[in-house]
């Protein structure tokens, strides 16, 4: 008998795991006699060999009904959401004209729902000579908003003889909607083993009394999210800042004003003598981004410039990554002072520095709610 395997099972459940162990040890055993074999052909073979591997892929589409498989097993906890205890049930099984017993509306996940009961089954879903159990949502609340509701679903048969729960588990949440507001087994136990008062079967006690269950957990749909994309075409995409009288700065940095491109806010900022590393050597410049939530990371491909005031020889620098601690992007030696200073070159004009950052893409992170 069923019962009798799992109990069987759960003693020697030891064994099993033993047994698992030792297959598990030969599979080793053999991928290492296997894997040296193969090693040593290798080296013997002097001819550069081809190996062809071929995996086979079973060409069958998975039907919806594998999607979701049914655990049955015991368990010693009752159930959660709601029980019910029908205290004539073989009598009820055969009153005419009852096919089946409905409970009473219970609330679980904020819905209302009833346990419904076939005592022989329910022939229309397969279930004919079979206890039958279902759970039903209040299809009134489906008529507003949500249109469907998902739900985790347990049946539980309790048995006085084990005093433990037949349970039956989908391993995925089941759907309810106006079509079908409805989920079940129909084919659980006969209603010959659920019905049988004998003691040794458990399932009918103290006279004719059996005792059904049902868990629902409703499973919440997300209500936070984030897209992530990359920004779409920028039309004003370049940036440049005219920084005067250069050799007279003080400080130890400068900050552009702000502006927006793509719909973010940015700045531009200059270490005139140089940041960290590059102190007394370079000069540094960083594009920022202003505005970043503290979790937000964005990912910027730009081309940092240093622009020649004489020709269009500039000292172009790109960058391309996702945003550091202080959301910034650059170079500490973005130029040196040597080049910077170089008459030369074009580069600082009438104690003028003219600096420009050009965006290629930068991604963008919408958080709802925001
Ligand atoms: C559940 O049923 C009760 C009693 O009929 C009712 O008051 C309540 O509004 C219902 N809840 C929902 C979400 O429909
Ligand atoms: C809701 O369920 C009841 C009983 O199952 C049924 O009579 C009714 O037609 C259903 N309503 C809708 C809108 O589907
Ligand atoms: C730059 O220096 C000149 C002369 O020293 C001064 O008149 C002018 O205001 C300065 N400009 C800025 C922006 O500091
Ligand atoms: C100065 O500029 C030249 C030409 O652009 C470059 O090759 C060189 O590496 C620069 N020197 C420094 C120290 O940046
Ligand atoms: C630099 O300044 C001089 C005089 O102040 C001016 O004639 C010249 O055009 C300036 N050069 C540039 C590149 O702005």
């Amino acid at each position: 008998m069923f019962e009798k395997g799992l109990i069987k099972k759960e003693e020697n459940m030891f064994q099993e795991e033993k047994r698992k162990t030792n297959y598990g040890t030969i599979c080793l055993v053999c991928f290492f006699c296997f894997f040296f074999a193969f090693q040593f052909m290798k080296l013997v073979t002097t001819q550069p060999s081809t190996t062809t591997s071929t995996i086979s892929v079973i060409d069958s589409p998975i039907s919806s009904d594998k999607l979701s498989d049914r655990r049955e097993y015991w368990s010693i906890r009752p159930p959660s959401t709601y029980c019910l205890k029908i205290e004539s049930f073989r009598k009820l099984a055969n009153s005419p004209n009852i096919e089946k017993y409905e409970s009473r509306p219970f609330p679980s996940g904020g819905y209302n729902w009833t346990l419904i009961v076939y005592p022989k089954g329910n022939k229309k879903d397969g279930g004919e000579g079979q206890v039958s159990l279902y759970v039903q949502i209040d299809n009134s609340t489906l008529l507003n908003s949500p249109k469907e509701v998902y739900a985790e679903v347990k049946f539980f048969i309790y048995n006085r003889k084990e005093d433990k729960y037949l349970t039956y588990q989908e391993t995925d949440p089941r759907r309810f909607f106006l079509f079908k507001p409805y989920f079940g087994q129909p084919r659980t136990k006969s209603y010959d083993e659920i019905s049988n008062p004998d003691p040794n079967a458990g399932y009918n006690f103290d006279g004719d009394t059996n005792l059904f269950g049902v868990d629902v957990f409703v499973t919440e749909t997300f209500n936070n999210w984030e897209v992530f994309s990359f920004s779409e075409s920028l039309h004003n995409r370049v940036y440049t800042w005219t920084l005067l009288n250069f050799s007279s700065l003080t400080k130890q940095f400068y900050v552009s004003e702000v502006f927006v491109i793509g719909g973010r806010s940015w700045t531009l900022k200059v270490y005139p003598s140089g940041d960290r590393e590059a102190q007394g050597n370079s000069m540094s410049l960083y594009i920022v981004a202003a505005g970043i939530k503290p979790y937000e990371e964005i990912y910027l491909k730009a081309k940092l410039r240093i622009l020649n005031q004489r020709d269009t020889n500039h000292v172009e620098k790109k960058v391309e990554s996702w945003s550091d601690q202080e959301n910034s992007w650059g170079f500490e030696k973005f130029v040196s002072f040597a080049n910077l200073t170089d008459t030369s070159r074009g580069l600082l004009v009438n104690d003028t520095l003219k600096m420009e950052v050009e965006f290629e893409d930068f991604s963008n992170t919408k958080y709802f709610p925001s």
